[in-house]
């Protein structure tokens, strides 16, 4: 067997893989769907969110860092796996607030349209109405911290692709919250611009561009035309 012929079980289906592919990797490529949060095509693995999780060989594991190899016996779509991907999702939603109906990145959420492919019909969880307020102090960019789900997927572009460093996780257990490297801690103090990519890399409703609400109506959205299962490689 080749290299490029290798392949392993997804939900009792053959899937080829290429040398050093994670299990998510290897599955988004052909358009197989595993529910994902922190993962990006572009970014390495962060392996935080664990909306990821399957089983391989039997033991849990992340898809998004897992290696793919040669016979793996990989379970996704099970009962048991996406319950406890509704749970974490329902866990998110109270930790935050989240109004969807209201928020510019529905129809585009990765949040939202998880919530929705996992069947989430409601928190479940009491909420905890955590006291966030919003950063307006860039000119062309908001920041609504209420609907961070600490991806991390920005810090790692400002820093990686962008090299200003903008973002930083901080705190520890509930506390723990999105940061604003400046001596004030506010956007407009940092080196930020619109075109970074950090500006355009956050999955959820957090880091917005001013004066750009609602340019495509609801309805029209992304994951208005299609759930994120059918979404294949590209990225939100
Ligand atoms: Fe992730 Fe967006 Fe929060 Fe950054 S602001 S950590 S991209 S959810
Ligand atoms: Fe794998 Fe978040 S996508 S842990």
């Amino acid at each position: 067997m080749t290299e490029l012929e290798q392949s392993f079980s997804l939900d009792g289906e053959d899937l080829p893989f290429q040398a050093g592919d994670t299990v998510l990797q290897a599955a988004t490529r052909v358009g197989r769907y595993i529910p994902h949060l922190c993962w990006h095509p572009d970014f390495a693995a962060h392996g935080s969110c664990r909306i990821c999780t399957v089983k391989a060989n039997g033991r849990a594991a992340a898809a998004c860092t897992v290696q793919a190899s040669p016979g793996l016996d990989v379970e996704s779509d099970t009962e048991e796996l996406n319950a406890q991907r509704k749970t974490l999702l329902q866990m998110l939603f109270v930790e935050g607030n989240h109004f969807c109906p209201s928020c510019e990145k529905s129809g585009h959420c990765l949040l939202q349209a998880t919530a929705y492919q996992m069947g989430m019909e409601g928190p479940h969880f009491e909420e905890f109405y955590p006291d966030r307020p919003v950063d307006a102090s860039h000119p062309d960019i908001l920041l609504d911290f209420n609907r961070c789900i600490l991806c991390e997927l920005c810090v790692r572009a400002s820093r990686d692709v962008d090299g200003k460093n903008v973002f930083a996780i901080g705190g520890h257990g509930i506390g723990t919250r999105l940061l604003v490297n400046s001596a004030s801690g506010q956007l407009a103090d940092t080196p930020m611009a619109l075109g970074d990519r950090a500006a355009s890399i956050c999955p959820v409703g957090v880091i917005l561009p001013k004066r750009r609400g609602f340019a495509v109506p609801i309805g029209e959205r992304r994951f208005d035309a299609a759930p994120v299962s059918e979404q294949g490689e590209s990225p939100p």
